[in-house]
């Protein structure tokens, strides 16, 4: 149908025109076959994930999405909405370095197409992008909690507010929070370390060197504090008592 009117309206065209150019072309090439989705296209479609995809720009994560597509990698994504950005603590961003803004976007990056059913049975954590889904890296919790889903990152309690996009490779669902990874905030506890060198004593030792110098008081017992001071001392008393006798 659509077809037969697009020839017509060729045949239409040639008609008016008279052309004999046209003539000369050939018919329209069959489309190319489809690419991947353009993620960057469906999220600026829908129009309230501008700095997300300024985010995916500056990155280069989008091409990077590009070609995990593109190499037939099955993908979901939690779209941080412009409003889940804003809700960052001031500086927020700004204090991440470049390679930490990628993890970020990565950690937003499921390896996998998971329905809004799936969400029901993942195994926690999940596997993203960022890598590493240990404690102290990037783990990515979805749970279902009654017609709601959530995800936990250790940092952030976010939910999953609606599908943007979804195909056979790719599911695009905006998240009300900026989905921050516990590894850039939070080390891992220290592991019980030896007793700490005892930094404290020097400069107390310094300090008693210093009393040492002080002047005594006459008469009061003097602290021995080494060897040479105990002799010294001695031979003090000693040189005393044989005056005195
Ligand atoms: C996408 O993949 C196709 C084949 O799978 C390849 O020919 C094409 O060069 C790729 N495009 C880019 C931009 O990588
Ligand atoms: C994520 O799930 C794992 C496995 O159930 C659990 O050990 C971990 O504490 C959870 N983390 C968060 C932040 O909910
Ligand atoms: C996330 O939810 C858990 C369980 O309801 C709660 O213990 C935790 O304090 C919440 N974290 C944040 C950052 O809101
Ligand atoms: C997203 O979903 C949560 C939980 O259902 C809800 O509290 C929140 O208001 C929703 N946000 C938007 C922008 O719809």
């Amino acid at each position: 149908m659509f077809k037969q009117l697009f020839i017509f309206s060729q045949l239409l065209l040639l008609f008016f025109h008279h052309s004999p150019t046209i003539f000369a072309q050939s018919p329209a090439p069959a489309p190319a076959p489809l690419g991947p989705p353009n993620v960057v296209g469906i999220l600026k479609k829908a129009g309230h994930f501008n700095k997300l995809v300024r985010l995916m720009k500056r990155t280069k994560m989008d091409a990077r999405i590009f070609s995990l597509l593109n190499n037939s990698n099955p993908l979901t994504i939690f779209a941080p909405t412009d409003e889940a950005f804003a809700r960052l603590k001031s500086k927020t961003l700004k204090s991440f370095t470049y390679q930490q803004r990628i993890q970020l976007i990565q950690f937003h990056i499921v390896n996998s197409l998971l329905s809004p059913l799936d969400f029901e049975t993942v195994t926690n954590p999940l596997s993203t992008q960022a890598g590493d889904n240990t404690k102290y890296k990037f783990p990515l919790n979805v749970t279902v909690d009654g017609d709601q889903v959530n995800i936990r990152t250790g940092i952030v309690n976010a939910s999953v507010n609606g599908t943007v996009y979804s195909d056979s490779q790719l599911a695009v669902y905006q998240v009300d929070r900026v989905l921050l990874p516990l590894g850039f905030f939070v080390s891992p506890p220290p592991v019980p370390a030896p007793p700490p060198p005892k930094e404290k004593a020097s400069p107390s030792d310094e300090d008693d060197e210093d009393d040492e110098d002080e002047p005594k008081p006459s008469g009061a017992m003097p602290v021995i504090y080494n060897g040479l001071g105990a002799k010294s001392f001695v031979c003090s008393v000693i040189i005393a008592f044989s005056l005195c006798v």
